[in-house]
């Protein structure tokens, strides 16, 4: 048995307003072990989303535990939090929310002029980055200078620099055609696998949630039962993605 990295106990997070009460989520059990690649799948609205950003603390539940690498996110303040994040979590958005003034190679850098690194440093983890991700040859493009495919791969580079224990994807390949998200998916594959990141993807994509070693189904906010491989998973088509 890994150790366990994301453990939650109830975890609910409720909307009201007037004339309007949403559980976005609802008692949400999960467990999730050192080096596991774990899809989390559902209808639009299911909580998928919101079940991530409470991982990544981009989010605070209304109620329930929620221990990441050990640590009771419950207990940490806004700033503590910002720093948390930076050094533990690698997050990877559906649009993949680049700045477009900076160059590839400053975007990956970003998350470092929040450590000690010296500038020197700092250019060179980027740049290593990038030559994982297969950029090597695209380090002063700027993002619209790229295709899709690519700024996905400047994303995941930006997500892995700082060497986090966490990957975090929501959608990672929804706005990526078939041979983009194909190479993006490897990539994740690849970072599973061979360094031994734990990933958690939420997707729409039967095929996607193919490349993970499990699968959790959410609906309404309730996550169903655990147990389940993805070859058990005979899915529908691939519905449409939405945000
Ligand atoms: N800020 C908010 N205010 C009110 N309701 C919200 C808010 N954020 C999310 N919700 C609601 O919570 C539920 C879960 O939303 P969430 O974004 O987690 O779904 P999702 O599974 O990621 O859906 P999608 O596949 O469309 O991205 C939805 O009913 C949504 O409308
Ligand atoms: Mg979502």
């Amino acid at each position: 048995m890994p150790e366990t990295v994301i453990q939650t106990r109830k975890l609910t997070k409720e909307y009201v307003r007037e004339d309007y009460h949403v559980f976005a989520l609802k008692e949400a059990d999960i467990e999730i072990g050192r080096g596991e690649f774990v899809a989390l799948m559902g209808p639009s609205g299911s909580g998928k989303s919101t079940l991530l950003h409470c991982i990544a603390a981009m989010d605070r539940p209304t109620s329930g535990e929620i221990l990441v690498l050990g640590q009771d996110l419950s207990s940490l303040n806004e700033r503590d939090i910002a720093h948390w994040r930076n050094v533990h979590i690698g997050f990877i958005f559906q649009s993949f929310n680049l700045i477009p003034v900076l160059s590839a190679l400053e975007n990956v850098e970003l998350p470092l002029n929040l450590t000690a690194l010296k500038k020197q440093e700092r250019r060179e983890h980027a740049r290593n980055a990038l030559e994982l991700v297969g950029l090597g040859d695209r380090l002063h493009n700027l993002p619209r200078q790229l295709s899709g495919g690519q700024e996905q791969r400047v994303a995941i580079a930006r997500a892995i620099v700082t060497d986090p224990d966490l990957i975090l994807a929501d959608e990672p390949t929804g706005n990526l055609d078939a041979a983009s998200a194909q190479e993006v998916l490897n990539m994740l594959s690849r970072l599973n696998k061979e360094f031994g990141k734990t990933i958690v993807m939420v997707t729409h994509d039967p095929h996607a949630a193919r490349f993970a070693s499990k699968i959790r189904y959410l609906e309404k906010g309730e996550l169903l039962p655990d147990g389940r491989t993805p070859a058990d998973w005979n899915l529908p088509a691939a519905e449409a993605t939405s945000g």
